[in-house]
């Protein structure tokens, strides 16, 4: 099965070289600068990382005679090489000096960021192992959660399918358990291995899985996940694995709650687990942008879920059903009350207005002119967009649609009046454009349909802080604004005094902006 993560952001060949020749100290990993000049005195070697790997590990086992580590050695033909100044008592030296010796490109595609020794802490806090209770982690790469938990070595499991990380995790295993049996860590897909250990039963499940790994997904028949997201397997075919009373803790992007393709995990972990903590980590790993978040599951009936970002509040479970897309959001009391009371002075939205994208141009390095030109005419793009006002326009475009990949229609661009606003952002930015001006696609627009309402009290309310506030808690603070999303924007019913008053107050503030500058 081919893990390689979809490369969909690496748009350029100079790009590309880039990630293929770097190689990074995992910083996140590593935090003194001993270790830091020993990984990158690892460069000097002729060697493969293999052999570099193996020869450090082997030093660290210090010549134990152990039989099960005899055996373990003998699995593997690398003639030890001599590594001067190792660091004895580093965490996870190998799996810091594997993340270093691949380049990042290969960190990428192999999705391989080790998790650091203060979340897999957390992560394997309050777990209990005295009544033999067993942990095992799906994906183990080098056994951060594994070897920081107290588990003794009998009642360690780990999976992995790449043979370095398990190389690794056995090295770590022996370091920690030098009088230990053979390890229970197996170097296979975890799918394949799903296959034949789906008897198996564990009190603690705990990993961090690949995200936006390729599956087979021939090999993963789900009735519940449909995106194709690695992550959301592994949730279900792992879950399936835990006992009753056991706990099942992932780490995961911070995606998994609020992005509309994973409503089919969510909806499982609403259905089918029983989800009892959400919690924010704001450490970053290399390769992943946003914040990521523990989920833990358990197989009791509990209403409620821990939410904890900056602060911490128990939310009823089944709020989360009757937002758009199901996703999770951390809503304190207050919040509740203010999504109520918005409810409640509800009367319209923007479903039956009219929606239009901005121009795709399909390639704007050609065709998006940094000056006039013949037959040119200015096009407005997201970095013009602010609240209540278009910047000037500093682009140009030769609107000749045979040469455009994906235009709206006329009438949309040239209305009287439309609304536009900037695509990317966590925050509602809207303006009025009443010059039938071009937007590009990072400025869509909308021309409302609710008689009751002007445009520029619509605009006001949606570039209101309140607006932007509905936006994250309704949709979760994804830094895209969404058609769907605008149109499930609760409006209010005011009376023809209320609008015409906001609509004079609006264009007051507008006219003294454009004065200020
Ligand atoms: C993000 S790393 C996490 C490793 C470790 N659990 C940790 O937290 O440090 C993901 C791991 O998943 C492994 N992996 C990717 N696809 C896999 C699969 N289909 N089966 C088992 N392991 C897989 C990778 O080799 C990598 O070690």
């Amino acid at each position: 099965m081919n893990t390689a993560i979809k490369n969909t952001t690496i748009q350029n060949r100079s790009k590309w070289e880039r990630l293929n020749s770097a190689h990074t100290i995992p910083t996140h990993h590593v935090k003194s600068v001993n270790v830091v000049e020993f990984l990158q005195s690892l460069q000097d070697f002729k060697a493969s990382k293999e052999q570099i790997l193996f020869s450090i590990g082997c030093f660290l086992l210090k010549g134990n005679k152990n039989l099960a580590i005899k055996r373990f050695l003998g699995e593997y033909n690398y003639e030890i090489i001599e590594i001067k100044n190792i660091p004895t008592r580093e965490f996870d030296l190998l799996g810091s000096a594997y993340q270093f010796l691949n380049t990042k490109m290969e960190n990428l595609e192999k999705g391989l960021f080790y998790t650091s020794r203060n979340v897999a802490t957390d992560f394997v806090s309050g777990l209990d192992f005295a009544a033999g209770q067993v942990i095992f982690d799906p994906a183990c790469g080098s056994g951060a959660f594994l070897f920081n938990s107290k588990a003794p070595a009998e009642q360690i499991y780990g999976v992995d399918l790449d043979p370095i990380a398990i190389m690794i995790a056995k090295f770590n295993y022996f370091i920690k358990f030098p009088d230990a049996p053979p390890p229970k860590l197996y170097c296979e897909d975890f799918f394949n291995w799903y296959s034949t250990h789906s008897k198996l039963t564990f009190d603690y499940i705990i990993g961090n899985p690949p995200y936006g790994a390729n599956l087979d997904l021939s090999k993963v028949p789900s009735e519940f996940i449909s995106s194709g997201e690695s992550f959301s397997y592994f949730i279900e075919f792992c879950y399936r694995l835990l006992k009753k009373g056991g706990v099942f803790r992932f780490l995961l992007p911070e995606s998994v709650l609020n992005v509309k393709r994973h409503t089919d995990i969510r909806d499982f972990i609403l259905d089918h687990t029983n989800l009892t903590k959400i919690k924010r980590f704001s450490e970053k790993f290399s390769g992943v942008m946003s914040d990521v978040y523990m989920v833990e599951l358990d197989r009791d009936q509990t209403k409620e879920v821990l939410f904890t970002d900056e602060t911490s509040t128990i939310v009823p479970k089944d709020i989360y059903k009757v937002f758009q897309n199901h996703i999770f959001v951390h809503l304190r009391e207050q919040d509740i009350v203010i999504l109520e009371k918005v409810d409640r002075l509800k009367k319209h939205d923007l479903s039956k207005s009219v929606f239009g994208l901005g121009v795709v141009t399909g390639d704007n390095k050609t065709k998006i002119l940094k000056s006039k030109v013949k037959d040119s005419e200015h096009i407005y793009t997201g970095k013009e967009v602010e609240k209540y006002r278009l910047l000037p326009p500093k682009n140009y475009l030769i609107f000749d649609r045979r040469n455009l990949q994906q235009v709206a229609p006329d009438e949309i661009y040239r209305a009287p009046e439309k609304l536009v606003y900037k695509t990317i952002n966590k925050y509602l930015k809207v303006a009025v454009d009443a010059t039938g001006s071009l937007t590009s696609n990072s400025a869509n627009i909308i021309i409302p349909k609710i008689p009751d309402l002007d445009i520029y009290t619509i605009m006001a309310l949606l570039n209101s802080n309140l607006y932007s506030y509905l936006h994250l808690k309704l949709f979760g603070g994804v830094n895209k604004i969404a058609k769907e999303n605008l149109m499930a924007l609760p409006l209010p019913g005011i009376s023809s005094i209320e609008d015409k008053q906001i609509r004079e107050l609006t264009e007051e503030a507008i006219r003294r902006n454009n004065d200020a500058h």
